[in-house]
């Protein structure tokens, strides 16, 4: 193909505006004098991808890729530089003179462009079949009135005609001078061996056609309808996968509907072809389709260029309802918004567009929108027979698994308190629950994650080193004992210890900010503590802290919590109300008392009996509130190290099956924790003191530190009489169980 002239050139690099070509694709802000958008060359949540309007460049800031409107183009759409500029031509009708070229130079030049080349020749046969010609006219073109599609939709959507007749495409294609090669990759012909004969024929034929563009407008394929009702027929044939067709990655009607996608910030979808069309009549011009399949994440990573918020919708009968739950997980993690709105039964998109105005369209769906979440609940609910617990259970896993996705803390709390009170579940139960689903959720990240370094670092290995086998030594020749000289001063073994670390992290993760112990100050007034506080002051008398660094990590973490005045105001706060429910709740009982009456020394009992519920239900909603506060701070923690602990040792096997038997009170543990943390504290200590002394021991027995002798067994002595100390103090002198 010839090169473009460089006056040309220079004419498209002048006319090309870096926000006009990259607003094709991404959504973008004004952010101060730049714009950012979600950078399409990566998939991310927060943009990075920043736009620089008066120095006419793009680049995204966490993957590097960018540059002026050309290098946009050709990244983008894989385009060589010249291609790309042809494509920046068309894009501002900048005409380029060029020599006449044949469908073979074109086929050289860029096999996608022949293709699409291909595909565009396609297009204009087929519009021509359905406007220009009889069968067409008659059959196809009174199909779609039929159907109710106007001309504009028609001409809108360049919706076709395959005539019902031999090879009529394959012929014109030929004619035209493009090759067979390109006609059967893009799957416009279909291939047939008959008798060791190599035979071409039409995909499409006899059936109506709708074209699937790509976001910049170039066609990729063609879904072909039947207009006949016999059901032998496959109602719609469509293109086969091709290098520019990845049907996962593509939406029916996205080219025309995304500036109305970002106009109006929501995407509706929908199913098929004709449901996007009849919505575009109708008014409503922000939907696309599918195409009959469940979404996928590169799907849904191009909506979310252009909108955060999703309408799904969906047809009344039950096949309709299960389809529009199915991948509503997989939209809440890419935090999107999601909506569902059911159409009056018996209708879909096209049936209900096509028999309202568009005002009415416009009403139904302002109306019926409904938030997914209590959708869900609400369908699932429906199947459940009112005695039976386990089924129940199971929706509310379920409902929950689907908040769990949500990241954003604040609406995770909104779908916490509107299925709570749509199941009649106390918050705190769903809060519990879904802090053990999001750990498991993180804690099978990690496990992916440690899989895939496994996996990366033991192929690494094979490449990298093909001839040394395990077992044999170091190709340098160093030896791994070292020598005296370098031995650090106290070498312990953080291994060793990690164990005893990761019991006391355990209960710092689960109870961290519970009060479970009353101290003794120097008064002598009992002042409740934390676990977190027991752990801290106990390590820090021992001028010890966590040697494993996330430990290290989670251990600041709630440090923080404990420090900052959030959890001090929303603690106070929920005392207050805690106080009143309490109120609330002996009023009640006393309420049961008088309306049976009784002797004096009944109700003086009675009342004994009350003041005692009373206070455990304080107590025991406390409790709630320091635990879940505790857990679902660290389980969302931004740091990894902290979220990846607290994942870790939140997660319990036992806490699950416990939370169906026992209604989520985990009562064991929490009510032991006067003895087992200081155990705990107990054993690490024990463990440090005689790794200390082992150490010791070790140094004592090695001739060049013959010298030394006398010290060092003084050193010994001193950590063995601290050993017998910690052994006595601990659990008499400084924790005292809580008396309840
Ligand atoms: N689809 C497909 N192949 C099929 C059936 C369906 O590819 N055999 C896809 C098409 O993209 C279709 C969508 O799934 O548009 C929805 O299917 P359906 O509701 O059956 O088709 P409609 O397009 O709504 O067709 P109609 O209204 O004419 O029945
Ligand atoms: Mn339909």
């Amino acid at each position: 193909m010839a090169r473009i002239d460089q006056e040309t050139v220079n004419r498209i690099l002048d006319t090309a505006d870096i926000v006009d070509v990259v607003s094709d694709f991404v959504k973008l802000r004004r952010s101060g004098a730049n714009y950012k958008g979600l950078c399409p060359f990566h998939n991310e949540r927060t943009p990075s991808f920043s736009v620089n309007k008066a120095r006419n460049i793009c680049k995204c800031f966490s993957c590097g890729k960018g540059g002026s409107p050309v290098n946009f183009i050709m990244e983008h759409e894989q385009l060589g530089y010249q291609d790309a500029l042809r494509y920046l031509a068309r894009k501002y009708n900048i005409e380029i003179v060029e020599k006449e070229q044949t469908a073979e130079e074109v086929q050289a030049q860029n096999r996608r462009e022949a293709m699409l080349a291909v595909n565009e020749f396609a297009l204009k046969h087929f519009e021509h079949n359905l406007l220009e010609t009889d069968q067409g006219r008659d059959i196809a073109l009174a199909y779609f009135r039929h159907r109710g599609m106007s001309d504009a939709m028609i001409k809108r959507f360049h919706l076709g005609y395959a005539l019902d007749k031999g090879s009529d495409l394959l012929d014109a294609a030929r004619e035209a001078g493009f090759s067979d090669n390109y006609l059967v990759d893009t799957g416009l012909a279909g291939v047939s061996e008959r008798e060791g004969q190599r035979r071409l024929y039409d995909r499409f034929r006899g059936r109506v056609i709708f074209p699937v563009h790509s976001l910049s407008g170039r066609v990729i394929a063609f879904g072909g309808r039947t207009m006949r009702s016999d059901k032998t027929l496959a109602k719609y044939v469509n293109s086969p996968e091709s290098e520019i067709y990845k049907k996962s990655n593509e939406l029916y009607g996205l080219y025309q509907a995304k500036n109305a996608i970002a106009r109006r910030d929501k995407c509706i979808l929908v199913e098929g072809y004709f449901d996007v069309i009849s919505m575009h009549q109708a008014g409503v011009e922000n939907v696309v389709a599918s195409s009959g399949t469940s979404l996928t994440e590169g799907q849904i990573r191009v909506i979310r260029r252009f909108s955060n918020n999703v309408t799904l919708i969906y047809d009344a009968d039950p096949a309709g309802i299960k389809a529009s739950l199915r991948g509503i997980d997989m939209l809440l993690a890419e935090k999107l918004d999601v909506k569902v709105l059911l159409l009056p039964p018996g209708d879909d998109p096209d049936s209900f567009a096509q028999n309202h105005s568009a005002g009415e369209v416009e009403a139904y769906l302002a109306e019926n929108e409904r938030d997914i979440i209590a959708f869900k609940t609400e369908v699932l609910m429906r199947d459940v027979p009112a005695n039976d617990p386990t089924a129940r259970a199971r929706v509310v896993n379920d409902v929950l698994r689907s908040i769990a996705h949500v990241d954003d803390v604040v609406k995770r709390q909104e779908y916490i308190s509107q299925t709570s009170r749509m199941l009649s579940i106390p918050e705190e139960v769903l809060v519990r629950q879904l802090n053990v689903i999001i750990a498991g959720k993180y804690e099978e990240d990690a496990r992916n994650a440690a899989r895939e370094q496994a996996r990366a670092s033991a192929a690494s290995l094979i490449g990298d080193k093909p001839e040394e086998t395990p077992g044999t030594a170091p190709a340098d020749g160093s030896d791994s004992s070292q020598t005296a000289a370098d031995t650090p001063l106290l070498n312990l073994d953080n291994n060793r210890l990690r164990p005893y670390e990761q019991m006391l992290m355990r209960y710092l993760v689960r109870y961290g900010l519970l009060h479970f112990v009353e101290l003794t100050d120097e008064s002598g007034a009992k002042v409740p503590a934390t676990v977190f506080d027991v752990i801290s002051s106990e390590m820090a008398l021992d001028g010890v802290t966590f040697s494993y660094p996330p430990y290290a990590d989670t251990f600041e973490a709630i440090r923080s919590m404990r420090d900052n005045g959030f959890w001090r105001a929303e603690r106070d706060a929920r005392l207050q109300q805690i106080e009143s429910e309490a109120a609330a709740y002996g009023e009640e009982l006393r309420e049961v008392i008088r309306r049976e009456g009784g002797s004096i020394d009944k109700i003086a009992h009675e009342e004994t009996e009350i003041a005692r519920k009373v206070d455990e239900f304080r107590h025991r909603a406390v409790e709630e509130f320091d635990i879940q506060y505790t857990q679902t701070h660290l389980v969302n923690s931004p740091v990894d190290s902290v979220r990846n602990t607290a994942a870790e040792l939140l997660v319990d096997k036992y806490t699950l099956s416990k939370f169906y038997t026992r209604n989520g009170d985990d009562l064991s543990e929490q009510s032991q924790l006067g003895t087992l943390v200081p155990a705990a504290i107990c054993e690490l200590r024990n463990a440090l003191v005689s790794d200390i002394i082992k150490e010791l021991t070790t140094r004592l027995a090695d001739p060049a530190n013959a010298s030394d002798a006398p010290a060092i067994l003084q050193q010994i002595s001193e950590y063995k009489e601290y050993q017998r100390q910690l052994a006595t103090a601990l659990g008499s002198r400084i924790i005292l169980p809580k008396n309840r």
